[in-house]
């Protein structure tokens, strides 16, 4: 049910008969149609014309369907107690949406015990894998004490090795009015507890939240131990985020919904992947990331669910590219790049995102002939079956 990563099969598997295989070899967007693909210890050991394959211990016919690379998810917050159904429901009917219902849920998630916590992620991770997501990232932040933060981290880095620190959520009650007190906190003795569960730093630059300068000592800190960095940033209005991100090196900025001529330039240059999070503009209704405009700027763009039961409480990948698709102006391939090898640059892992060969075996098989129907047919379950390191790891492939 975790998606840590399982052992392989034994044996080769041989895919084949494929109508359109995904495999973003050599970086950019790239796709072959009457396609195979070789399965081997895990990891991809052949691609090429299905005319030209080799023999494997086992064989798979994609009678014409489309193979792509597994979904990376490189932002989500699962580890929380309680739903915040009324607060969506309130937001539709015309009330904005605020960074202090984020509270909300730190007080579900203080009263949860270990398991309750440990099995609405689990629950959550088996949604997304059964939706294609093959690798995701998992944040912390609904704790907001030395002792829940690291208790969330541990139970996210059972199920995934990209645990990310965001004990710079928000500022919670018990420090209202106190923010440096509470930022000395996140970058003292709460990283030191968290620090060994972590791959990642992350901090929420926002108005209500936390400004340049407390975001950019979180982020040092982070990196002074190790962890990565990364950054909500430019989510509700213009903001310093972007430029933070920049100068810390980050890898990626986050939301990037506001920016400036300044910030496109920040993310081009740095560069920092932007790792646009559509599900939070359709569950606010702020308007969608200018997408076109990064891209054409020659940014590397990123598309993830950011899914926590607030903004946005979704885990479909696919309906993320749907949304890009139809609302942000990026084509079918921009957009399927982006949730494959754009969440990979996002959480620099070169392991997957891709099926060149030597990539993590990490790939969904479609009950469709072409990536475009994940757009083109929004809301229909079309992943047939998804491996995970080589193994059958949901659905079924005949
Ligand atoms: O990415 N921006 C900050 N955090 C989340 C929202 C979390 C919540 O509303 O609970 C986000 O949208
Ligand atoms: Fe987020």
């Amino acid at each position: 049910m975790g998606q840590a990563c399982p052992v392989a099969n034994p044996g080769s598997t041989l895919i084949t008969r494929i109508g359109e295989l995904v495999t973003n070899d050599g970086g950019g967007w790239a796709a072959a149609t009457d396609a195979a693909l070789v399965i081997e210890d895990g990891t991809v050991a052949w691609t090429g014309p299905a005319a030209r394959a080799p023999a494997a211990d086992s064989v798979v016919d994609a009678g014409g369907r489309a193979v792509l690379p597994g979904f990376v998810d490189s932002h989500a917050h699962l580890v929380f107690a309680g739903e915040r159904s009324a607060e969506f429901a309130a937001r539709m009917a015309g009330r904005p949406y605020q960074a202090g219902g984020i509270l909300t849920t730190v007080t579900a998630t203080r009263a949860a015990s270990d398991a309750a916590l440990r099995a609405n992620l689990r629950r959550l991770a088996g949604e997304m894998l059964r939706q294609g997501t093959t690798t995701f990232e998992c944040k912390s932040g609904y704790g907001l004490t030395v002792g829940d933060e690291a208790r969330g981290l541990a139970i996210a880095a059972e199920v995934t090795p990209e645990a990310t620190y965001l004990g710079a959520h928000v500022v919670p009650p018990e420090f209202a009015g106190d923010v440096t007190g509470y930022v000395d906190l996140v970058r003292g003795p709460m990283l030191d507890a968290c620090a060994p569960h972590a791959r990642w730093i992350d901090v929420f630059c926002e108005d209500g939240a936390f400004g340049a300068d407390e975001a950019a000592a979180v982020l040092a800190a982070g990196r002074a131990r190790g962890l990565g960095t990364r950054i909500h940033a430019n989510q509700l209005g213009p903001g310093p985020g972007v430029r933070v991100a920049a100068e810390a090196g980050a890898a990626s900025a986050d939301h990037c919904t506001y920016l400036t001529e300044a910030d496109l330039d920040a993310i081009v240059s740095a560069p920092l992947v932007a790792t646009l999070l559509p599900g939070a503009e359709f569950g606010t209704r702020h308007p969608y990331p200018d997408a076109r405009r990064l891209l054409d700027a020659g940014a590397t763009v990123a598309l993830a669910t950011d899914c926590n039961p607030g903004s946005s409480f979704t885990s479909s990948m696919a309906f993320c590219i749907a949304l890009a698709v139809r609302d942000m102006r990026m084509t079918t391939q921009e957009a399927v790049w982006a949730a494959t090898a754009g969440g990979a640059r996002a959480l620099r892992r070169p392991d997957v995102g891709h099926l060149g060969v030597g990539a993590r075996a990490d790939l969904i098989l479609l009950d469709a002939p072409s990536h475009a129907y994940l757009a083109y047919r929004p809301g229909v379950p079309l992943i047939a079956a998804v491996w995970q390191a080589g193994r059958l790891a949901a659905g079924a492939p005949a």
